[in-house]
């Protein structure tokens, strides 16, 4: 994510592309003093993090396989390689470096894990490390993933509706809007605990969705993706996927979700207001103010920056799903 610096001259959209996006952001962060923490940051991190980020040795952490049911309608979609999957990645609390959380997370642990569901609801529940997997049937979805950098990629996630979810803990009338905590442990992750690796942010993470978005089908809770458990950096042990929207909407490793009664905080938002809005979904004819949103660069095979330049569709080509929850709305304004 793009970190918005007052008095930084605007860049044009021919400044957006591939790897300009990269090295941009990369300067960006410079600027702002978020770089470079490499020697800070040691005292932060624990013995084995330490180890997974100064060697390039084999990832010590384990997936295990999971039992899903196919996506059989999207098996036509070109999905972007799971070694790219896992390795290109927008985890702050493991560095806010591309390459930085498949290195940094190596060693988080997910055993033991509770995940609360509470708020305006009759029913609140927490869930363990087992529920996770074996409270609803799994299966894959095959979605389009948009970051709001104008990258994509094509992911066969597996997981369960958040609706189903939601409807476990019976929400009361006043349940208008859905709160989601990433897990707060700068311990384990090293960029909550040093502002610089951690990009700026004010940790925890934190997301929210309105009510019928959230019942929307297509809103998932993922445990895993490929076939397997989540690799850590792709938000082990439980994330949300919201296909129609940027990906920061797309919370990771989640420990507690909300019911509310009013539109919750949203970490990005907070950081800068003009540049990330609450709604952030997908649109092409909504410029980020930095650059276009018009066209992305689809992640799949060939090299991390291969020019694979395409259009870039309204809510991220899932309209039909998701477009009437937005009648009568300025998506302009409400961006
Ligand atoms: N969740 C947390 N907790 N922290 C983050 O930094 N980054 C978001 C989202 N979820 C992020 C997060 C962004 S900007 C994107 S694009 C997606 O995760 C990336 O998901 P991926 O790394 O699995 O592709």
């Amino acid at each position: 994510m793009l970190v918005k610096i007052p008095q930084r001259s605007q860049l044009t959209e021919s400044d957006i592309t591939d790897e300009s996006v990269y090295h941009d952001r990369r300067s960006l962060l410079k600027n702002m003093g978020f770089l470079g923490a490499g020697a800070l940051m040691t005292a932060a991190l624990s013995k084995n993090a330490q180890a997974g980020f100064f060697s390039d040795e084999t990832p010590v952490f384990k997936t295990k396989p999971l039992d899903y049911k196919q996506d059989i309608a999207n098996q036509d979609l070109i999905k972007t390689p799971e070694q790219k999957v896992i390795s290109h990645n927008n985890f702050y609390e493991f560095g806010s470096q591309k390459e930085q959380p498949a290195k940094l997370a190596q060693a988080f642990n997910v055993e033991p894990w509770k995940l609360t569901i509470s708020g305006e609801c009759d029913n609140p529940i927490t869930l363990d490390y087992d529920d996770l997997t074996k409270m609803f049937p799994l299966e894959e979805r095959i979605y389009r993933l948009r970051c709001v950098e104008a990258w994509s990629m094509v992911v066969p996630w597996i997981g369960f509706s958040l609706a189903d979810l939601i409807k476990k803990v019976s929400p009361n009338s006043r349940a208008k809007y859905v709160a989601f905590e990433t897990l707060y442990d700068p311990k384990q992750m090293p960029g909550q605990a040093n502002r610089r690796l951690g990009g700026g942010i004010k940790y925890p993470y934190v997301e929210g969705l309105r009510m019928d978005e959230a019942m929307n089908p297509l809103a998932l809770m993922s445990v895993g993706l490929y076939g397997k458990t989540l690799p850590p950096q792709n938000g082990a042990p439980i994330r949300l996927v919201v296909p129609w929207k940027y990906g920061f909407k797309s919370i990771k490793s989640i420990v507690a979700i909300k019911l509310l009664e009013h539109e919750p905080q949203t970490t990005w938002k907070k950081l800068a207001p003009r540049e990330y809005g609450f709604y952030a979904n997908v649109n092409p004819n909504h410029d980020h103010p930095r650059w276009s949103q018009a066209s992305e660069r689809r992640i799949t095979s060939g090299g991390l920056f291969a020019r694979n330049r395409i259009e870039t569709l309204p809510f991220n080509g899932y309209g039909e799903e998701v477009a009437h929850l937005y009648q009568g709305m300025n998506l302009s304004k409400h961006f």
